[in-house]
């Protein structure tokens, strides 16, 4: 089996990080989604992986290189624009030739894993197998309707009136059956080959098309507040490490990771916590459920439920919380003189100050 992972997409949602980097290379737990991703294919035993790339393919290549590194092989295939799920498929046909695959949206998080169906998919080999998590509001989902066999009777996208709670996760299981249904369909309202009328038109053909109920966490990363709730998520889930350097007035409480070359200096961290590679935190207090990046500075700083991406620093600031400071980013006290706010700010960036 192979994997069609799409990591294309404009991630409007996640300005301003969308602006510089793919939305899918954003950390969460201090590793990009797609790693978590790539990770949980491995899981799966699926080490030919495609990739669909949108507009700036050289980022996600720089962190993904050719997979060997994570243990797989990677191929990118571009997409010139976001022409929606099914036409990722018809634009990675010859990479998936005539093999079963799995489709992964490069911004979901499942933290509980899907192995166990990759196996009856293996196994079993419906032309189509979906998954589905229940939820509370299904309006803004694909939503599956399913019989008591766990065979999809019919499939809506983002339906007003939902026929079911059931709402389609961004992991799919396809045969060669596919392909076809890929090229019958036509664009949606919004311009879009959907995969769910692609899936829609094998169920009306006749053919096995079935569901089953993932139970664990799942989310897709796509806006500022979900990532930080994955983030958290993941975090959760750490095993404690210490590599770096922890002077002796510092202290440690619950699930921290203290990653290579990073100095905690009279400090107080309490887990879960990562602080990144060659990161320096100074009389600071940090967490629970933050992650610093590789290289940061946090200096008189109290920071929690927060991701600090790269290269920024905190310096002179208390109670920052559930924010995300992007790469190289800095933010000061005001000078002593200084008693107002003084913000530099990119753009589509979201400021909330305590006043
Ligand atoms: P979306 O969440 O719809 O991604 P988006 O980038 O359009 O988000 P936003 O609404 O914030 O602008 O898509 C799900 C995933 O699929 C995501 O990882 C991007 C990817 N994708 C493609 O690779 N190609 C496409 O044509 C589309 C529509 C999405």
């Amino acid at each position: 089996m192979k994997a069609l992972v799409l990591s294309g997409g404009m991630g409007l949602r996640l300005r301003p990080f969308s602006h510089s980097a793919p939305k899918q290379l954003i950390p969460l737990a201090n590793k990009p989604v797609l790693v978590h991703v790539i990770e949980e294919l491995r899981a799966m035993e699926v080490t030919e992986i495609g990739i669909v790339v949108g507009d700036r393919p050289e980022k996600i290549e720089e962190v993904l290189g050719d997979g060997s590194g994570l243990g797989v092989r990677i191929t990118y295939i571009r997409q010139e624009a976001p022409r929606g799920l099914a036409h990722c498929v018809a634009i990675a046909r010859d990479f998936l030739a005539d093999d079963d695959f799995v489709m992964y949206l490069g911004d979901n998080v499942l933290t509980s894993g899907v192995t166990d169906m990759a196996k009856e998919f293996r196994a079993t080999r419906p032309a189509a197998q979906v998954v589905v998590h229940k939820v509370a509001d299904p309006r803004a989902f694909g939503v599956a309707e399913v019989d008591d066999d766990g065979r999809v009777i019919r499939l809506v996208e983002k339906p007003e009136q939902p026929v079911s709670d059931l709402a389609v996760v961004g992991v799919y299981f396809f045969t060669p059956a596919i392909h076809e249904a890929v090229t019958a369909i036509e664009a949606s309202a919004r311009g879009e080959l959907e995969i769910t009328d692609a899936i829609q038109w094998l169920v009306t053909q006749g053919a096995e098309v079935t569901a089953r109920t993932y139970t664990g966490f799942w989310k897709d990363a796509g806006r500022v507040d979900d990532v930080l709730e994955c983030n958290r998520e993941l975090l959760d889930r750490l095993k404690a490490s210490v590599h770096g350097d922890v002077d002796g007035e510092s202290e440690l409480i619950g699930g921290v990771v203290i990653e290579e070359g990073a100095r905690i200096v009279r400090s107080r961290i309490i887990g879960p916590v990562v602080v990144g590679a060659d990161a320096v935190v100074e009389d600071s207090s940090i967490g629970p459920h933050t992650a610093i990046g590789r290289g940061c500075l946090l200096r008189d700083a109290e920071v929690s439920n927060t991701i600090v991406l790269e290269g920024a620093s905190v310096q002179g600031v208390g109670a920052v919380h559930a924010s995300v400071i992007g790469r190289e980013a800095s933010v000061t006290s005001a000078p002593a003189d200084g008693a107002a706010h003084r913000l530099i700010v990119g753009d589509h960036a979201r400021v909330e100050v305590a006043a």
